[in-house]
């Protein structure tokens, strides 16, 4: 039987989406219960870049629910030394019931998918981050009920995140506002396929009118560092910061999938002012990844 994959957001219905969301919310308020619905199921999580958030919220959740989590980087086994992808995916798929990887590229992890005999995570390549889109739409759940119909104002690089923004949008129905520079816009084909769900605006200021929630996202993602300075040259107009936040509407929240540069593509003050939701953007990573275990891993023949 293929398994169950989660490479993209679109792997999901709306409504599976939805009560993904929900569900994280419940497990959040029963933290302290003794449900444990992985008990002896392993997790390798595979990680070609750096990671705090996914790292830990993947361990701890896998312990939570009574199972573990192997921590592999391509340095220490033999992905490092050439092995090929098919051959690890098999090995490692035989020995563990569910896999993720952070990949540099999106195709390391399809392939790996294919070739796995059960469920693949996604936890970031250089093309999407769904497992960020589930804990933000969670946290704004939390804070301002169902997305639908609202505004999203995504500011800055059309990069991994931004994807996955998209795909959200698609599917639970929000638009989705974008204030890219020229030549750092989203790719066209995912642009595409989004049809009325994106709207493009020349300034942050233009995009965030009539908002409910203003995203962004580092100006230099992971493998991206040597092009810092041109970036910083590109994106200088493209800071979050209170005068973008004023033209958004007064409740509106604002996120950041984190690690942040204060200064850069947000202000001090909007990211540690009282409409940013960062903290608990981050710690719903936790809960809602929780509830994609429990959907990919639980009712599965072993
Ligand atoms: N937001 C996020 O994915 O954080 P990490 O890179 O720390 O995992
Ligand atoms: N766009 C960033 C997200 C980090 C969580 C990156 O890919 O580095």
């Amino acid at each position: 039987m293929t398994p169950r994959h989660f490479i993209s957001l679109l792997d999901l219905s709306s409504d599976e989406f939805r009560s993904l969301i929900n569900r994280a919310s419940v497990l959040k308020i029963n933290r302290d219960s003794d449900y444990q619905p992985l008990k002896g199921q392993v997790l390798a999580m595979i990680f070609e870049k750096s990671s705090t958030r996914t790292r830990i919220s993947f361990e701890s959740g896998m312990s939570h629910f009574g199972g573990s989590a192997l921590f592999l980087s391509p340095r220490d086994t033999q992905l490092g030394r050439g092995e090929p992808l098919q051959d690890s995916a098999r090995v490692i798929s035989s020995m563990v019931d569910c896999i993720m990887l952070r990949t540099d590229k999106h195709e390391t992890v399809t392939t790996f998918a294919q070739h796995s005999s059960v469920p693949v995570i996604n936890g970031l390549t250089d093309l999407q981050h769904p497992c960020q889109l589930l804990a933000d739409m969670q946290t704004y759940f939390e804070h301002r009920g169902d997305i639908k119909g609202k505004t999203v104002t995504w500011i800055g690089d059309g990069n991994n995140m931004c994807h996955s923004y998209i795909h959200a949008a698609m599917r639970l129905g929000f638009v989705l506002n974008i204030a890219s520079p020229q030549g750092y816009l989203p790719l066209p084909e995912i642009v595409e396929a989004a049809g009325d769900c994106v709207r493009f605006f020349d300034t942050p200021l233009a995009a965030a009118q009539n908002s409910d929630l203003i995203v962004t996202d580092v100006w230099a993602s992971m493998g991206q560092e040597e092009e810092q300075n041109q970036r910083e040259i590109a994106f200088k107009d493209y800071q979050v910061n209170a005068e973008v936040m004023n033209a958004a509407h007064d409740d509106a929240l604002f996120m950041h999938c984190l690690p942040a540069h204060r200064g850069e593509e947000v202000s001090a003050e909007v990211i540690d002012g009282s409409q940013s939701v960062i903290f608990d953007e981050a710690e719903n990573r936790l809960h809602a990844q929780k509830a994609l275990l429990e959907f990919l891993l639980c009712k599965r023949p072993r």
